[in-house]
């Protein structure tokens, strides 16, 4: 086995007490997907022998998301070093570099990885440092008088002096195999917390007479660690902005960049603009030369070439819009097919609809799909013309070119190229208005 060989372990198994929440801690989102996911993308990244989660015994979801790699469960959380323990009749077998990393620190990057790695050579262990502007929290590396790392202080066992330190444990350790089993069983629990910590290890390491090598990174947002909610804002902040640099880059105009929001698997082509104030949810794509205009929210879409979308529109999951199609101010679209060309302006609703080329859909019109049990479908052809304030009510077809004229309530379906009309004819009263204003005039008067 070479010493090249890499197994990642990621703690997950905590309950993460200080978000206050139903859910582990690494399955809170961030850009729309588990932290978890985004840590495991990395990971995989490195192209790892194996990866390894430790889960906790009721965490059934976050099984889920580390498919398919093996989740093994700490049933009792008895600290990080437990968490690391639990892990290791996976790692039977295994020789070469265990890479320990944090659940709840998803934003690492591969580079950074590599570097740690690489920086721990052919020795025992090395730990990967940070500087941070508020070291609060963390464990401190307290560094030995020739520049190696001597021991890692807890923040709860910290003294003043150790609590001035800011070069922190950003809680990533990579260790030679060989020694790991050997050192965690070494580990006490004579700690604040009364737990069993994985951050043990350097001063176990120099014990053993070897040297603890250190790598760090001066990004700080990277190795942020999510243990309040404020954490998972930080850490939102910080991968938005990646996002957001990432799509400039691959040729996206973002005109207020820090207004828009994307998720990890949002796809949008060059030569698209992206006003203020717009939230992508999962599942989105967007083409080349597509415009989107501002308070737009958007989420399991297609949008095609030259589409404009918004001001203030909704795409909801299976939206697919034809390339050139508008779809305007306050328009709801949700599980429609909606074809090259077409219109809907204004103030409209299109739900489970299958909207053929060239169509006009009016202000205010909307396809009625629900009767309160069921959801059903309208089909439109190409070329239609559908007025303002119109019931289409569905299942209805309305056929290629055909007419619905304003204010109609469509219970039946229209053949090509006909006009259907289904509202009451209008009544004229001449003079009604006048005569009308001047009994009412007349009867206040006669009150006071
Ligand atoms: C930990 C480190 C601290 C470091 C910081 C970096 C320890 C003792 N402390 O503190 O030095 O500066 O991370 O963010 O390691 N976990 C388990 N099983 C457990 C306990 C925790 O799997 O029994 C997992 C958690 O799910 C989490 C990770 O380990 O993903 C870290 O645990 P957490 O409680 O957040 O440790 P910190 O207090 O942040
Ligand atoms: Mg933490």
């Amino acid at each position: 086995m070479s010493a090249q060989s890499l197994a990642v372990v990621i703690l997950a198994a905590g309950r993460g007490t200080r978000m206050k929440s139903a859910s582990p801690k690494v399955m809170h989102a961030l850009a729309g997907r588990p932290m978890i996911q985004t840590l495991i993308e990395t990971i995989e990244g490195l192209s790892p022998e194996k990866i390894i989660v430790v889960a906790g015994p009721d965490m059934p979801e976050l099984e889920k998301a580390a498919a398919p790699h093996s989740v093994v469960v700490q049933a009792q959380r008895d600290g990080t070093g437990g968490a690391v323990r639990c892990a290791l009749p996976a790692l039977k077998g295994f020789e070469g570099n265990v890479l320990i990393v944090l659940g709840d620190t998803p934003l690492v990057k591969k580079e950074t990885l590599r570097a740690l790695i690489k920086a721990k050579g052919s020795g025992a262990l090395s730990v990967l440092g940070c500087k941070m502007s508020d070291p609060a929290g963390y464990g401190r590396l307290k560094m030995a008088a020739d520049g190696s790392l001597e021991a890692i202080v807890e923040d709860r066992d910290a003294n003043l002096a150790d609590k001035a330190i800011d070069l922190v444990n950003t809680g990533v350790f990579c260790v030679d195999s060989a020694k790991l089993a050997g050192w965690l069983s070494k580990l006490d629990n004579k700690n604040a917390q009364g737990e069993y910590y994985i951050t043990q290890l350097p001063a176990l390491a120099v014990a053993d007479g070897g040297k603890v090598f250190i790598s760090t990174t001066k990004d700080e947002g990277e190795v942020r660690g999510c243990n309040t909610r404020g954490d998972l804002a930080l850490l939102e902040k910080t991968l938005q902005d990646r996002l957001r640099a990432k799509h400039m880059a691959a040729g996206v105009s973002l005109q207020d960049p820090q207004s828009v929001y994307f998720s990890c698997d949002t796809q949008v082509a060059s030569d698209v603009v992206i006003e203020p104030q717009v939230f992508f949810g999962p599942g989105v794509r967007v083409e080349a030369g597509a415009h989107i205009k501002a308070f737009s929210h958007i989420e399991g879409s297609a949008i095609g070439k030259n589409v404009s979308v918004g001001p203030f529109a909704r795409l909801r999951p299976g939206a697919e819009i034809g390339s050139g199609a508008r779809i305007g101010n306050f328009v709801e679209i949700k599980a429609s097919k909606i074809g090259k060309r077409s219109k809907i302006g204004h103030l409209a609703y299109v739900g489970d609809c299958e909207m053929g080329e060239d169509v006009n859909f009016s202000a205010g019109a909307i396809t009625v799909n629900y009767d309160g049990f069921q959801k059903h479908k309208t089909v439109i052809g190409k070329g239609v013309m559908v007025g303002s304030n119109v019931n289409l009510v569905a299942p209805v077809r309305i056929d290629n070119g055909a007419f619905v004229a304003a204010g109609s309530t469509i219970t039946e379906d229209v053949p090509a190229n006909a006009l259907s009309i289904a509202r009451d004819v209008a009544e004229i009263r001449k003079g009604w208005a006048a005569a009308y204003r001047k009994k009412k005039a007349a009867k206040k008067k006669a009150k006071k």
